[in-house]
């Protein structure tokens, strides 16, 4: 298990914490391995009845870690657990909650288009830095994004890099309420426990019937993973990133 994932149990609700303070959070490779196998896990057992996925101090995360991207994480795995995870969120056959507790950025962002219920702190906020990366959308962003918030606001948020906050967020129907900061956690874990007191088969056939585009999504990760991994070798890219870490303005060719 990964020190910066931390998982805790209590009737029969799991939450899995993102806890890299110091990093705002942000997810290295070998966290999203532990949290591919936890949510694999929480898939398979069948005394585990909701998942809770949340962040540690005030931000739900940062997003991929940068390092990361650029070193490719070190990982020699034929599917990267960046993938691995992805895939775990998208086809857990049971419900998954998110609390979003601050800053959802990046993966932070595109993880929640895959949970089944998401609440959210009044200072959450939404951002997908893709293209300001020189990168393109991941995790079916690009198919699920403009199906839950409409194509004007999606390509606002993908194209243009707009920060939701939680109000607007809950206005264009990325979450689904909104908890004062310090209430969130309590709210979520009592939702969560609701749904460890229903009807385990009505839950699962009743996601099976609203996540009905499985392949359409499959496809478009398959298509999007592509240009990512392109993206990442590409001169925009390295200008992108050079760019923020100096903390100048990015000069394309
Ligand atoms: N990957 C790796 N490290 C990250 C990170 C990321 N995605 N986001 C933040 N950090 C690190 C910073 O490098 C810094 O580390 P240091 O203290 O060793 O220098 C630390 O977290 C604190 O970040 P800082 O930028 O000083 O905090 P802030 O409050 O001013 O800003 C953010 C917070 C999240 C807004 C800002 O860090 C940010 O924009 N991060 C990049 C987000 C991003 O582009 N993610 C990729 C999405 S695809």
């Amino acid at each position: 298990m990964n020190q910066d994932i931390i998982i805790s149990t209590e009737d029969r609700v799991t939450t899995l914490t993102i806890s890299r303070t110091d990093k705002k959070n942000a997810i290295t490779q070998s966290m999203y391995a532990a949290m591919a196998d936890a949510i694999i896990d929480y898939g398979s057992d069948e005394n585990a009845r909701a998942f809770v996925i949340t962040g540690d101090g005030d931000m739900f995360t940062a997003g991929n870690d940068l390092q990361d991207f650029s070193t490719g994480g070190g990982s020699k795995d034929e599917i990267p657990p960046v993938s691995r995870f992805l895939y775990a969120v998208r086809d857990c056959p049971k419900t998954v909650l998110a609390a979003v507790n601050g800053p959802a950025i990046g993966v932070g962002l595109t993880m929640l288009l895959h949970c089944d219920l998401v609440y959210a702190g009044r200072s959450a906020t939404f951002n997908a830095p893709f293209v300001k990366l020189g990168l393109v959308p991941e995790a079916a962003s690009s198919l699920l994004l403009p199906a839950a918030v409409g194509m004007a606001v999606a390509n606002d948020i993908l194209l243009a890099g707009r920060t939701l906050d939680a109000e607007e967020a809950l206005r264009f129907g990325l979450i689904a309420r909104i908890y004062p900061d310090a209430e969130l956690q309590q709210a979520v874990h009592q939702i969560a426990l609701h749904i460890a007191g229903s009807a385990p088969n009505a839950l699962k056939q009743s996601k099976l019937l609203i996540r009905n585009q499985r392949e359409k999504i499959a496809d478009q990760m398959h298509a999007e993973a592509k240009l990512f991994v392109a993206q990442l070798n590409s001169p925009d890219f390295a200008e992108s990133v050079a760019a923020m870490m100096e903390k100048r303005t990015p000069v394309y060719g």
